[in-house]
């Protein structure tokens, strides 16, 4: 199974990921949590991600389309994976059909701006396994770790209420035109399913309505 996760900053795409991964027993790949490694980690690619990321705005196609060519190319992607935040904007979906990794399904999460502002803002995440809690909507057990580990859970530097309607405002101009491109595709590919679920309701409530959809 091969899916890709639609949505805006904050739509929930991490959260639900998770659970569809765990369904399928498929990777998610998340070109966010993959460039805050490299940040982390003050490679070449990380250097030049940071700032951009800082600002809310996007990392280069090309550099973008190779870290996904590799990472398909490894030995767990051969059941399917999930893409979360991959691709953004028309050219790197353009790029991704050149690479004839035929998509079976692309999930919409719709998730309106100031409820965005409001999850992004309480969003608190463990590095090492990508996963993600909110301080109200989704906490952790104990505050302020990791249920699983233990673990310390931080906050991202863009989760900054100016650097969020940063993200917003490209996540409208860049990416929110791939939704018309999926499903138009959809329309006339058969082998294409295009899933939209409205990602307003709880955690639980959103991942019933996705999950009657696969
Ligand atoms: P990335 O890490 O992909 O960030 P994003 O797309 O902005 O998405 P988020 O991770 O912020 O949100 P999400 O939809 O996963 O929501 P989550 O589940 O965490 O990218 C970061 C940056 O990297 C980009 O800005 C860009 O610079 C760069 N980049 C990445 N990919 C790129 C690409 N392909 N091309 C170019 N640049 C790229 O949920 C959010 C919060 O809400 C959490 O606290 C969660 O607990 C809570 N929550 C979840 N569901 C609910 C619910 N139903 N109700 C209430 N709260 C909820």
């Amino acid at each position: 199974m091969k899916i890709i996760l639609l949505g805006g900053p904050g739509a929930g795409k991490g959260t639900q990921g998770d659970f569809i991964c765990a369904k399928y027993g498929i990777p998610k790949i998340s070109t966010g949590d993959m460039l805050r490694s490299a940040v982390a980690a003050d490679s070449a690619l990380g250097r030049t991600a940071k700032t951009i990321m800082d600002e809310g705005g996007l990392v280069s196609d090309d550099l973008i389309l190779d870290l996904i060519k590799e990472r398909t190319s490894e030995s767990d992607c051969r059941r399917g994976f999930l893409f979360d935040g991959f691709p953004r904007t028309i050219p790197q979906a353009r790029g991704l059909e050149k690479v004839q990794l035929a998509i079976n399904k692309v999930i919409e999460i719709s998730v309106n701006d100031e409820e965005i502002v409001n999850r992004l803002s309480g969003r608190r995440l463990h590095t090492a396994s990508g996963r993600t809690y909110h301080v109200k909507f989704n906490a952790p057990q104990s505050p302020g770790l990791d249920d699983l580990t233990g673990e310390k859970l931080i906050q991202r530097d863009d989760d900054k209420e100016d650097t969020i309607r940063n993200r917003l405002r490209v996540y409208h101009e860049q990416t929110k035109p791939l939704i018309k491109y999926y499903s138009d595709i959809a329309i006339v590919d058969s082998s294409l399913d295009y899933i939209t679920v409205d990602g307003v309701g709880s955690v639980e409530e959103i991942r019933r309505k996705i999950f009657l959809n696969l």
